[in-house]
């Protein structure tokens, strides 16, 4: 799939998450969070609304809205988070479970590539950014 089909279909995606009316919040933190400790740490003091906010900003990043410039900047303000390549794999992995469950039959095999594709893209920047 080219980058613009991509983005197009995870638009495409969270437009039919936005009519089930599901929120993916809670089955977003806690597939994450029960697979890192770090990151439950991290994140044990942090409110829903924080929560939801720093939800709000991955889920426009991988719709493809925000991207580079953005990413820099989180990754660089994260980095006392604890945050490290592999818990930003963790959180993407754990927004796709979460989407899929919610769209449930209506996620299909395009969906999976779509998104797959997006966190690859994503990790090799962010990878970039961590490693140099
Ligand atoms: C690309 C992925 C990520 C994005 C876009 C992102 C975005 C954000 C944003 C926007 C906030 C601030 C919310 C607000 O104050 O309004 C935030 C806070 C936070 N994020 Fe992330 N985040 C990402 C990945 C991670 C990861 C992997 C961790 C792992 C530990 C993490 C841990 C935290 C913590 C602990 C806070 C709260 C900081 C505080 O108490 O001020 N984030 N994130």
């Amino acid at each position: 799939m080219n980058v613009i089909d991509t983005k197009k279909r995870i638009r495409d995606v969270f437009e039919r998450l936005a009519e089930t009316g599901i929120d993916i919040n809670e089955a977003v933190y806690e597939h994450f969070l029960s697979r890192s400790t770090v990151a439950a740490e991290h994140m044990a003091s942090v409110d829903e609304r924080m929560r939801g906010r720093m939800l709000e900003q991955v889920m426009l990043l991988l719709m493809g809205d925000t991207e580079q410039q953005y990413l820099e900047f989180e990754t660089r303000m994260h980095r006392s988070y604890g945050a490290e390549p592999g818990l930003y794999l963790k959180l993407f992995t754990a927004v796709k479970s979460a989407v899929k469950g919610a769209l449930a039959d209506d996620w299909g095999e395009a969906d999976e590539v779509a998104f797959n594709e997006t966190i690859q893209r994503l990790m090799c920047n962010i990878r970039v950014l961590e490693n140099g």
